[in-house]
């Protein structure tokens, strides 16, 4: 199965407004009863609270989010202080917004007032006023991410839905809630198609003009590089970062950022394969770590002039790191394949030997680059096995033998693994045998 779709059938088989028992169920244990007592709280002190936004949303569709917000018609900081007393949690004090964040280790949880943006000028952060929860709802990016549920006890679990956001949902349709919101944010053009991709969903046919306006009229020029470097990194976290990438080339978000960014069917290969590649590496557990932002950051601008890829880094303000490592590890991944395919290593000893001290990201890299599928293999197969062999014996092992510490040693080491790797030895006692016959040998002046 591809992607999540939305399980329509089960959405439309309940009752549509009562999700008490859904919450109760798909709710952690702990965050269960916090949602109980802050419900319990606000009553008493005669406001009311709501569930908002990514968490509503995924929990009709039955996807895990255990990130929750929940928004007061009232004083969210005064509410969160009483919580954080009666049940004796963490609190962060955001005092200049009036909200804040409860920590119940793992979780978080952000109560804030509902409240109104005024964005001062387009692709700015919003300066923010308190307001009714219908308007709250209306500074929000997509219809789908509106839904109130109230944790109050008298109606708890019951749906508020003041901009038809179910029915968007069930529908699978992302809208926008009035014809500025991508002008007043433009990292929503982004999350428009994170979403898109993550939820197998349309944009509704009024949104996508929108957004195609938004971009013509040259929209993402008011955002920082920062702002929008983050949304790609939101991107390369997803399960199909492939989707949504081809889905920002169709737009023309990518060309709006560097003219000559084009999907090209061989970039189109790679970012199949860098999604199969980085879920196969997933699935295999490794003691390696890889950096998904740098890998798909070089997969992705691999095919421009350098000179261009240099631009593009610096009008994305990128992080230090990915700016600095995204030409080596293109760099090395281009050549890495051209040893593989130019001179294709005899013995497994010499591929481990080439492939050695690579990043993971640098070999994971030149997979994707990869076309023939036994130079893919090659890469698996090191990381997976070749790697992870090395010799019983160490410098002790040699000291006993009565060999002198100094550059021999590691020679005799390096020599055993190769042979360990090749199948040639395979015992403790084979490999001292090895050794002991390798001391009177010289160091090779080349290995
Ligand atoms: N939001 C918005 N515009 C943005 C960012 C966020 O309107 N540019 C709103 C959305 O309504 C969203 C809420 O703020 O539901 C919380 O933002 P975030 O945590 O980023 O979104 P989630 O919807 O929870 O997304 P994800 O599932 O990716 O965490």
């Amino acid at each position: 199965e591809r992607r999540a779709h939305p399980p329509v059938n089960k959405i439309h088989r309940q009752d549509q407004t009562d999700f008490a028992e859904q919450l109760r169920r798909q709710l952690p244990p702990p965050l269960a009863a916090f949602i109980d007592q802050v419900g319990r709280l606000a009553q008493e002190t005669g406001v009311r609270a709501y569930l908002v936004g990514g968490f509503v949303r995924d929990m009709i569709l039955l996807r895990e989010n255990v990130d929750l917000d929940i928004v007061v018609d009232g004083d969210a900081l005064a509410l969160a202080r009483a919580a954080a007393r009666a049940l004796d949690v963490k609190l962060v004090e955001h005092a200049e917004f009036r909200t804040a964040t409860l920590m119940i280790d793992p979780y978080h949880i952000d109560m804030a007032g509902a409240r109104r943006d005024y964005y001062a000028a387009p692709g700015t952060l919003p300066q923010v006023e308190t307001a009714t929860l219908e308007q709250d709802a209306l500074r929000r990016d997509f219809s789908l991410n509106t839904l109130l549920l109230a944790i109050n006890p008298d109606r708890f679990g019951q749906l508020l839905d003041p901009h038809h956001g179910l029915e968007d949902l069930i529908a699978g349709r992302i809208r926008v809630l009035h014809s500025l919101s991508f002008v007043e944010d433009p990292t929503r053009i982004f999350r428009a198609i994170r979403f898109q991709a993550r939820f197998g969903f349309k944009l509704e046919a009024h949104t996508e003009r929108l957004l195609r306006t938004a971009l013509e009229r040259n929209g993402l020029s008011e955002l920082s590089g920062t702002r929008i470097w983050k949304e790609f990194s939101l991107i390369f976290q997803e399960k199909h970062p492939a989707e949504a990438v081809r889905h920002l080339f169709e737009r023309g978000v990518l060309a709006a950022l560097e003219r000559q960014w084009v999907l090209t069917p061989g970039l189109e290969d790679h970012l199949e394969r860098a999604e199969q590649i980085v879920a196969w590496f997933h699935q295999q557990h490794l003691e390696r770590a890889a950096d998904l932002n740098l890998l798909w950051w070089s997969v992705l601008t691999a095919p421009l002039p350098v000179e261009r890829q240099r631009h593009l880094n610096e009008r994305l303000e990128l992080p230090e790191n990915i700016a600095r490592k995204t030409p080596a590890t293109i760099n090395h991944a281009q050549k890495l394949l051209r040893q593989l395919t130019e001179q294709p290593p005899s013995l497994l000893s010499h591929l481990a030997r080439m492939l050695l001290g690579e990043s993971t990201d640098t070999l994971l890299t030149t997979a994707v680059f990869a076309v023939q599928e036994e130079n893919r293999r090659a890469i698996f197969l090191f990381l997976t096995e070749l790697e992870q062999i090395k010799p019983y014996i160490d410098g002790n092992d040699l000291k006993k033998l009565g060999i002198a510490p100094g550059p021999l040693f590691s020679h005799i080491l390096e020599t055993i693994r190769d042979e360990k790797i090749d199948g040639a030895i395979s015992s403790k006692v084979e490999e001292l045998e090895l050794a002991d016959s390798l001391r009177q040998v010289k160091k090779p002046e080349s290995v």
